[in-house]
């Protein structure tokens, strides 16, 4: 009775915020992006979907099997590092709620599901010697669920949850990983693949290289800047094409799937006209995974190579930080991706800092270049998150260019708050980004998805609880957790019966 009439309450509330809303429709957006190119309807095979990562939403973490990943003991040893000094011990918990994040799935009718799978609840050590068949089984369901719903299943093998087991070896600082990663990848494609056709090897190598291994705030805590982060960075490039490889070689006859990477990127603007700051930038982030991949090269961007070798020099080292891949690495690599997968979130304008900034050695120094915003972008609850669509639509522009107009695959994209339901600001960001999409195809690029991050609200990294992404708000104080559309739900599940970028 409890439970019924809270669930009650809040469909009234969201009943009475939604029509509010409706009134206030011509209150200030918080960005729009005003100009059109072409068409206003997506084409016809252009597919929407939403993600979420294991993480982020599973719970569960020690149960039927699970071994530990170091999520788990990051948030157990450090929950002075978590703004709410909360963990993903239970969240959401979608291991034994995966039917109300089904049904919210089927409401919003996507095509496809982004979710990603916990390493170490299926190989608990990381190794195939310690297969966990109870975790097996819970994908399975989940794919299977996901399928006999008209749902795709897109599935990322590791975001960012690496097994604790793997980083006792030194994680993705030694060379070892590529093979433990390749035979994970093997487990995955026997276990999955014949259902499971769009495949990401990693999750924003970037974001979990830099500040895990080199400025030490974010697991496994590694201070060793300009160094193993960028160890971390090599070893994942190449564990991407081992896996890339395999499957080409063992599986792709039979399975006939695809293969990516997502690699997180803004674009960069300069505000004095300075292109060669801008190109800086752009291979010093993106570049620095995608040149050697999707490039017709291959190889770093040869501006890091020069850079670091040179710096590495000065600092008196015996080899250099970063050099230049060699031909066994830079064929294996070179071309192993069927797409791009891509995450951006937001913009910034740049220039070159003289004299550079950052500890010696860093990212940062190497790079040499600050950063600035535009006072007209409005920010999200996230401190680093502006409203910027046409840096969408223009670094869709710039794959296209500079990598052989590469299949892409945008597979986060969203905007944070406090959970609101009538959350009329997360609105005007996607439609602004999905209007950038749409202008981005009908000026060729080829872009083939979008992916809204995230299906429901979760545990935000160092954030905690603090700041939402979903969707769905999600109870995480009730027994049931249940999962309640906001107003965004209901507008993307609009464009995605119509594909058209519609008005609210
Ligand atoms: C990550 C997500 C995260 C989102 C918002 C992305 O970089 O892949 O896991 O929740 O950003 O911070």
């Amino acid at each position: 009775m409890k439970k019924y009439s809270y669930h009650l309450l809040l469909v009234v509330a969201f009943c009475f915020l939604h029509t509010r809303s409706v009134t206030a429709i011509n209150a200030q957006k918080i960005c729009e992006l005003k100009h059109k190119i072409g068409s206003e309807k997506f084409p016809s095979n252009f597919s929407f979907g939403v993600s979420t990562a294991a993480y982020q939403i599973e719970g569960a973490w020690n149960e039927d099997g699970k071994g530990l990943s170091i999520w788990d003991t990051f948030t157990h040893d450090h929950p002075e590092m978590i703004d709410d000094r909360s963990n993903g011990d239970i969240g959401p918990d979608s291991y034994h709620r995966f039917e109300q994040d089904l049904a919210a799935l089927k409401e919003l009718k996507v095509n496809f599901y982004r979710f990603s799978i916990s390493w170490p609840r299926i190989l608990p050590n990381g190794d195939i010697s310690s297969k966990n068949q109870k975790g097996i089984d819970y994908y399975n369901m989940v794919i299977n669920k996901l399928i006999s719903n008209g749902i795709e299943p897109m599935v990322t093998m590791i975001h960012y949850d690496l097994p604790q087991a793997l980083s006792d070896l030194g994680g993705f600082t030694n060379e070892i990983f590529i093979k433990y990663f390749r035979y994970y990848a093997d487990t995955l494609y026997e276990n999955f693949g014949d259902r499971v056709k769009v495949w990401v090897t990693f999750n924003e190598p970037f974001d979990y290289c830099v500040p895990g291994y080199g400025s030490c705030n974010f697991p496994p805590m590694v201070r060793a800047s300009g160094v193993a982060d960028y160890m971390c960075m090599e070893t994942t490039l190449k564990a991407h094409a081992a896996a890339y490889r395999l499957y080409k070689a063992k599986y792709f006859e039979t399975q006939g799937g695809k293969v990516g990477i997502t690699i997180s990127s803004r674009f960069l603007y300069s505000k004095t006209n300075d292109n060669d700051a801008v190109d800086r930038g752009m291979q010093y982030s993106l570049g620095w995974l995608a040149h050697p991949i999707f490039s017709l090269s291959g190889n770093y961007p040869y501006i890091m190579i020069e850079d670091i070798v040179s710096n590495s020099q000065k600092e008196g080292r015996a080899w250099p930080r970063l050099s230049a891949l060699k031909s066994w690495w830079l064929n294996a690599i070179k071309g192993s991706g069927d797409f791009l997968g891509l995450n951006y979130y937001s913009s910034r304008y740049v220039e070159e800092a003289l004299p550079p900034k950052g500890v010696v050695p860093s990212w940062d120094h190497d790079a040499h270049l600050k950063y600035d915003i535009d006072s007209k972008w409005r920010r999200a609850k996230s401190t680093w998150l502006y409203c910027v669509p046409e840096g969408l639509e223009d670094l869709l522009k710039w794959i296209r260019d500079n990598y052989n107009n590469v299949e892409v695959i945008i597979t986060e994209n969203g905007w944070s708050d406090e959970g609101t339901l009538d959350d009329s600001e997360r609105i005007d960001y996607l439609k602004a980004h999905l209007q950038a999409v749409l202008n981005a195809v009908n000026s060729g690029c080829n872009v083939s998805r979008y992916t809204h991050w995230s299906l429901i609200d979760n545990f935000e990294w160092q954030r905690g609880y603090t700041e939402k992404f979903g969707l769905y708000y999600v109870n995480l104080t009730s027994e049931n957790k249940e999962r309640i559309p906001k107003r965004s739900a209901i507008y993307y599940k609009r464009v995605i019966e119509t594909k058209t970028v519609i008005d609210n």
